[in-house]
C-alpha cells in the first residue's frame, strides 16, 4: 500500500454537526444570546449544527469544548460564527417581477402621497438586506422616480456587521447582476477586474446599520419595509412577533413586503390589506 493511501486510513474522521453535545450546543446558544443578541433558539434551521460543525473544521479542531474556549477569548470568531449561521444569498431584483409592481404601482404611488399632504420624505427600509443588493435595488429605482419636493432616504439592516461592510463597498460578483438589464448595468455600474461596482451616487442613496429583528424592540418609523427571505429561519411565534412589529413601525397605508415563500401570520393578518397576494405585498390598514 502506498504511504498516502495509508495516511489515508489513519487521519481522524472531520468534526461533524450530530458530535455538537447538547451541554456545549446550550453554552454556545447562551453565548451568542448574551455578547451578540442573537438567539438560536427562535431558529427554526435544523442545520444549524452542522453550520457550526463547518467553523469548529476551519479552525482544526475536533471537538465543541475546544472551539467554545477560543469563541470565549476571540470575538472575531463570535462574527465568523454569526456570519455561518446567517445565509447572504441575494440577487439586484431578486425576483423581478416583485420589483415591476414595485416600480410601476407601489413606489409612484409612495412618492405621491409623500408629496401631496405627506411630510415631503419617503423612508425606505430593507431588512435582513445581507450584501445590499436589494436596498440598492430600491435606489436604483428610486433614482428614477423622484417626485419634486420629496426626499427619499433607504436603510439596510442586517443582523451581520462583516456583510454590512462588504454591502457599503458597493463591488458585487457577475452573478448578483443577472436580473440587471444591460441598460441599467452600462450606466449604473462599472467593471472593475470580475466585479462591477455600483456608481457612488446610488451607493449613498443607501444607509447601512446593524439591527437584530429578534433583539430589538426599537423598529425604526418607516413607509415601506421590504423583508425577503430572513422569516423562513425563525419559528412561528417569532415570525407572528416580528410582524407585529413592522406593522407598529409602519403608518396606515405603509407597504410591507415579504418573501415569496412567507406570508402573514396571526395577528398581523388583520393589520393588513393584501395589495398583491403573487409579489407578497401589503399595506397597513387604517387602526
Ligand atoms: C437570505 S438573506 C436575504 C437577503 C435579501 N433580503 C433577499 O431576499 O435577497 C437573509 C439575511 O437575513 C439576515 N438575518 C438573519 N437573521 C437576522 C436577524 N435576526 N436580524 C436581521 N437580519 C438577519 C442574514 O444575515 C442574511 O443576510
Amino acid at each position: 500500500m502506498s504511504e498516502g493511501a495509508s495516511s489515508l486510513h489513519t487521519r481522524p474522521a472531520p468534526f461533524v454537526g450530530s458530535e455538537f453535545p447538547d451541554r456545549e450546543f446550550e453554552e454556545l446558544c447562551r453565548f451568542l444570546r448574551d455578547t451578540q443578541g442573537f438567539d438560536l433558539g427562535l431558529y427554526k434551521d435544523r442545520c444549524i449544527k452542522r453550520r457550526i460543525a463547518i467553523r469548529v473544521r476551519a479552525l482544526g479542531l475536533d471537538n465543541a469544548a475546544d472551539y467554545l474556549r477560543v469563541l470565549h477569548r476571540d470575538a472575531a470568531e463570535a462574527e465568523a460564527l454569526l456570519s455561518a449561521l446567517t445565509i447572504h444569498v441575494s440577487q439586484f431584483f431578486r425576483n423581478p417581477s416583485t420589483f415591476a409592481l414595485l416600480e410601476k404601482q407601489v413606489l409612484p404611488e409612495l412618492f405621491r402621497r409623500a408629496g401631496s399632504g405627506g411630510r415631503g420624505r419617503l423612508r425606505l427600509w430593507s431588512v435582513g438586506c445581507a450584501g445590499g443588493e436589494e436596498p440598492y435595488s430600491l435606489a436604483l429605482l428610486c433614482n428614477d422616480l423622484t417626485v419634486a419636493g420629496v426626499s427619499v432616504s433607504i436603510l439596510g439592516t442586517d443582523v451581520s456587521a462583516k456583510i454590512l461592510d462588504q454591502a457599503r463597498k458597493g463591488i458585487f460578483e457577475a452573478q448578483r447582476l443577472v436580473e440587471v438589464s444591460p441598460g441599467v448595468r452600462e450606466r449604473y455600474f462599472s467593471l472593475e477586474g470580475r466585479h462591477y461596482r455600483l456608481a457612488e451616487h446610488v451607493r449613498n442613496l443607501v444607509m447601512f446599520k446593524q439591527h437584530n429583528i429578534m433583539a430589538s424592540q426599537e423598529y425604526p418609523r418607516t413607509d415601506f419595509i421590504m423583508c425577503r427571505n430572513v422569516l423562513i429561519y425563525f419559528s412561528r411565534a417569532e415570525q407572528e412577533r416580528i410582524l407585529a412589529r413592522f406593522a407598529g413601525a409602519l403608518p396606515a397605508g405603509g407597504i410591507l413586503v415579504l418573501g415569496r415563500s412567507e406570508t402573514l401570520l396571526g395577528e398581523s393578518r388583520e393589520l393588513f390589506d393584501v395589495e398583491s397576494l403573487s409579489e407578497r405585498i401589503y399595506r397597513r390598514r387604517e387602526s
